[in-house]
């Protein structure tokens, strides 16, 4: 996938900026857009939201998403309904070949 660094934030290889989910890692919140806004926004958004959706696919066929029993549901308005405490999941991969 083709990234390019829009104000030097790309450059460095930091999931962890994650850890608190998305609006976490922004200084605010509300501006959190990806693909930028207005007349110059990304000409590649449709494309890459495609490529989400091809490898959400694969994922969801090879893996089997459980939801953690430490799940806290707790809807918090934050301009969009998000889960406060976020949505952990159990992940285990699935064996096509079983039962064959
Ligand atoms: C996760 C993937 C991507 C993200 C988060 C992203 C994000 C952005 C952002 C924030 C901008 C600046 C928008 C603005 O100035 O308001 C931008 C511009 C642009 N992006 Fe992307 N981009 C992604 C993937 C791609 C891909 C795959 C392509 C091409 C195949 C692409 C092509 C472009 C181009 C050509 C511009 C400049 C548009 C202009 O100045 O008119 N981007 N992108």
């Amino acid at each position: 996938m083709f990234l390019h660094d829009v104000g030097g934030l790309l450059v460095e290889f930091k999931p962890e900026r994650f850890a608190n989910g998305l609006s976490g890692a922004c200084k605010y919140p509300q501006a959190y857009l990806p693909f930028g806004y207005g007349s110059r926004h990304c000409l590649g958004q449709n494309f890459t939201l495609t490529e989400i959706k091809i490898v959400l696919g694969l994922l969801v066929n090879n893996f089997e998403f459980k939801l953690s029993p430490n799940y806290v549901h707790c809807p918090a308005s934050n301009f969009l309904l998000v889960p406060k405490y976020g949505v952990k999941l159990l992940v285990s991969k699935v064996d096509h070949n079983k039962g064959k």
